[in-house]
């Protein structure tokens, strides 16, 4: 059980142990600093308030003999700015520590090669692609190794919430949303849906499993063998069925529309000569509104494909094996 003191010195801290959950993200600690430092500087300011607040009420309050307001000077430019200046430079420094620490959950460094689940909220579960095909209602992570979640809804809005790793991110239907982080000490986590989506909102739970390391995350993934169609799978199979293939090739030649060969994660060129970044939502506008953003060299003469969400992440994991053979 939790001590007294720890929980008193968790709370002193406004993020220390015992009083938040255990911090096991790269993240953890940041938004534990930024919260930290929103909790103090309110409570100084609260304290200001509510002490000026009684000495003036006690000092100034009405009393035999003074009945009148005093003289006093109705105006202080220096004191509006005082109070202007100070107030503004703190929110600075709140927007600042803040927005470093929102990036870093939002941007992979360039280079890394992350483990990357395809994350789906639905009423009322979790479900999880895992790179290399393994579905599971559990999420499974590596301890150290640089993850991406993409996470997608079918139906509603929802939220994957994770206590331990200071980590939520809204699931969004019609387009894919994404949480970059690094879990850094092997356990088993509480997942929990932070956004009402329903009667049964409050049993959308699930965990994250950090595994050790790699060959740990291996065992797991090789278990029970490959018992029905991967994502990846079911990704080249609509690709082959709903005619994707018949204009953009597998292997780099030329079609009628761009090669999908090393497509994934490239700046393209289109139209116009703007560029965009080949991504989970690029990938999704080009499937549900081919016009949009049209490559360059190419016409705009693609039909919209009505796929499903779980049918565009079967592509966009289809396409991004095409490029790193995960
Ligand atoms: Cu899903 Cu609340």
């Amino acid at each position: 059980m939790i001590q007294l003191p720890e929980r008193l010195a968790g709370f002193l801290l406004a993020a220390g142990p015992g009083f938040m959950p255990e911090r096991a993200s790269s993240v953890a600690e940041g938004v534990d600093q930024v919260f930290g430092f929103l909790f103090w500087l309110s409570a100084f300011f609260l304290a200001l308030i509510v002490a000026l607040t009684v000495i003036f009420v006690v000092r100034y309050r009405s009393r035999p003999g003074r009945r009148d307001p005093e003289p006093s000077p109705d105006h202080d430019n220096r004191l509006e700015v005082l109070w202007s200046a100070i107030p503004l430079a703190l929110v600075f420094v709140i927007f600042a520590l803040s927005t470093k620490v929102y990036l870093a959950m939002t941007e992979l460094d360039p280079g890394a090669s992350p483990l990357r689940v395809q994350v789906t909220g639905r009423k009322w579960s979790w479900w999880f692609d895992h790179a290399g095909g393994k579905g599971a209602n559990q999420l499974h992570l590596v301890a150290g190794r640089p993850t991406e979640l993409v996470l997608a809804s079918t139906d509603v809005i929802h939220s994957l919430y994770v206590p331990e790793f200071r980590l939520k991110q809204d699931a969004v239907p019609g387009r894919f949303t994404k949480m970059v982080f690094t879990p850094t000490r092997p356990g088993t986590y509480p997942i929990l849906c932070a956004e009402y989506c329903g009667t049964n909102h409050s049993t959308m739970l699930s965990s994250a499993v950090v595994h050790p390391d790699q060959a740990s995350y291996d065992a797991w993934a090789a278990e029970g063998g490959k018992a029905g169609e991967t994502l990846v799978q079911l990704g080249e199979r609509v690709f082959n069925e709903k005619g994707c293939s018949a204009c953009h090739s597998v292997d780099g030649s030329g079609g009628i529309g761009p090669s999908v060969k090393g497509l994934w994660g490239r700046q393209e060129k289109l139209v116009g000569g703007t560029t965009v970044l080949v991504d989970e939502n690029y990938v999704r506008e080009s499937i549900v509104k081919p016009g949009a953003k049209v490559a360059d060299g190419y016409d705009d003469i693609m039909p919209p494909t009505p796929l499903d969400d779980r049918e565009i992440q079967g592509v966009v994991t289809y396409i991004q094996s095409l490029k790193e053979g995960t």
